[in-house]
């Protein structure tokens, strides 16, 4: 009875209910499933200009050097504060049009960082038109490729009052007269990393790292050997905490970028006597000078002791004779601040 080879119509209908089936196990099923997951309670679409940034991101092909997954295993920790889960994707997963699929930003290649919660890290938009242009200008010893294209180089009496101007140091400008210029695509660009952070999960059924979800310090960083440790046996190293979260922008060296970061070598600031508005400073954030760029504040992301030991790094480094604060004032000031904002 089984003899295809006498009878077609049986060899075309077997052959079509087993293409059927196993396209309903492997395609249809995982598909429908697929349309299941919801994005989570404290996510938000993304806005049409994160949209057109996303789509830069495509053209541009970050994905070559940049992964946007946080894999479940202990490694991955300084990316996240949890592993990433599909909901995470609910949002990004839109075709882009009707002719193109869905974008695959997960990646694969870790040359760079994982970008799964750039905005967390990485806040400020300056930081990242200087890197755009020439990753060299905020991290010296960069390999990520400039993107120029996404700029425009115009004479200065050409720029419009509301004209995003970069300050890109004049030695890399073709005239003297020249201001750098953001396109709206680079702004877009950002706007769309500025959106990438993970979303708290509700309750506390979190997914945890293997082997322990214990959040381990970021080691990345290494420390120049020409600086002064600070740290005591016991408390956190002001020295490692200002590479990993100072460095980016002020520079390893604490002289910062003319135009966009202040120096914190010699800075009066830093040096003066009263410590307040240095603390200050560190848990707000400071918007004081149009000359410079925002700084926003580390008040949720450090603990007293780690702002403690990394405000002393800035008064003892780079020449810097600054008088030593305590947490006890980190902690006094952080409190009033509190008190105020009620
Ligand atoms: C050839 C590989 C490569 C490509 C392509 C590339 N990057 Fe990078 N990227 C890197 C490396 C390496 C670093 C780390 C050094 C640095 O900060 O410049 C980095 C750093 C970054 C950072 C800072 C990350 C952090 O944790 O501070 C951001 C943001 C970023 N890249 C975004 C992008 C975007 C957006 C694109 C596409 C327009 C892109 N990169 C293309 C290699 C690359
Ligand atoms: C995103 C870039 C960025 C990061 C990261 C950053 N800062 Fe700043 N910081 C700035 C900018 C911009 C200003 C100046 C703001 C202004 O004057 O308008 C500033 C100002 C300061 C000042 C005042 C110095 C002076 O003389 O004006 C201190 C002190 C300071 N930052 C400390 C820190 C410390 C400590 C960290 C790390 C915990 C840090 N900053 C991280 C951008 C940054």
């Amino acid at each position: 009875m089984f003899n295809f080879h006498q009878d077609h119509k049986k060899l075309v209908l077997t052959s079509f209910i087993v293409f059927a089936g196993l396209s309903t196990l492997i395609a249809v099923m995982p598909a429908y499933h697929m349309q299941e997951t919801k994005p989570l309670p404290a996510m938000q679409g993304l806005t049409e200009q994160e949209k057109n940034g996303l789509h830069i991101y495509v053209q541009e092909n970050c994905v070559a050097c940049h992964t946007q997954q946080v894999r479940n295993i202990e490694m991955d920790n300084t990316w996240g504060e949890r592993p990433s889960m599909p909901s995470d994707y609910y949002f990004s997963k839109k075709r882009l049009d009707v002719w193109r699929q869905s974008p695959s930003l997960l990646g694969s290649e870790r040359t760079g960082p994982d970008l799964t919660n750039i905005a967390k890290r990485q806040p400020g938009k300056e930081w990242h038109l200087m890197h755009f242009y020439n990753p060299r200008i905020v991290v010296e010893e960069s390999i990520m490729p400039g993107y120029p294209w996404l700029f425009e180089e115009k004479n200065e009496k050409e720029v419009a009052e509301t004209d995003v101007v970069v300050p890109i140091p004049a030695q890399l400008l073709k005239d003297q007269h020249n201001k750098v210029v953001a396109t709206q695509n680079v702004l877009d660009l950002i706007a769309y990393l500025q959106s990438l952070k993970q979303a708290p999960l509700p309750g506390n059924g979190a997914p945890e790292f293997i082997p322990s979800a214990k959040k381990k310090e970021i080691t990345t960083a290494s420390t120049p050997a020409d600086v002064t440790v600070t740290a005591t046996a016991t408390g956190p190293d002001g020295a490692k905490i200002y590479m990993n979260t100072c460095a980016a922008c002020h520079q390893r060296d604490g002289k910062g970028l003319a135009g966009a970061f202040p120096s914190l070598a010699g800075s009066t600031i830093v040096n003066d006597n009263n410590h307040e508005t240095q603390i200050k400073i560190i848990l707000q954030g400071y918007d004081a000078r149009a000359e410079y760029g925002v700084m926003t504040g580390f008040a949720d992301q450090l603990n007293d002791e780690e702002i403690t030991a990394v405000a002393n790094h800035e008064r003892t480094n780079w020449g810097n004779k600054g008088s030593v604060i305590t947490a006890e004032e980190v902690k006094k000031i952080r409190e009033s601040l509190k008190k105020l904002s009620q």
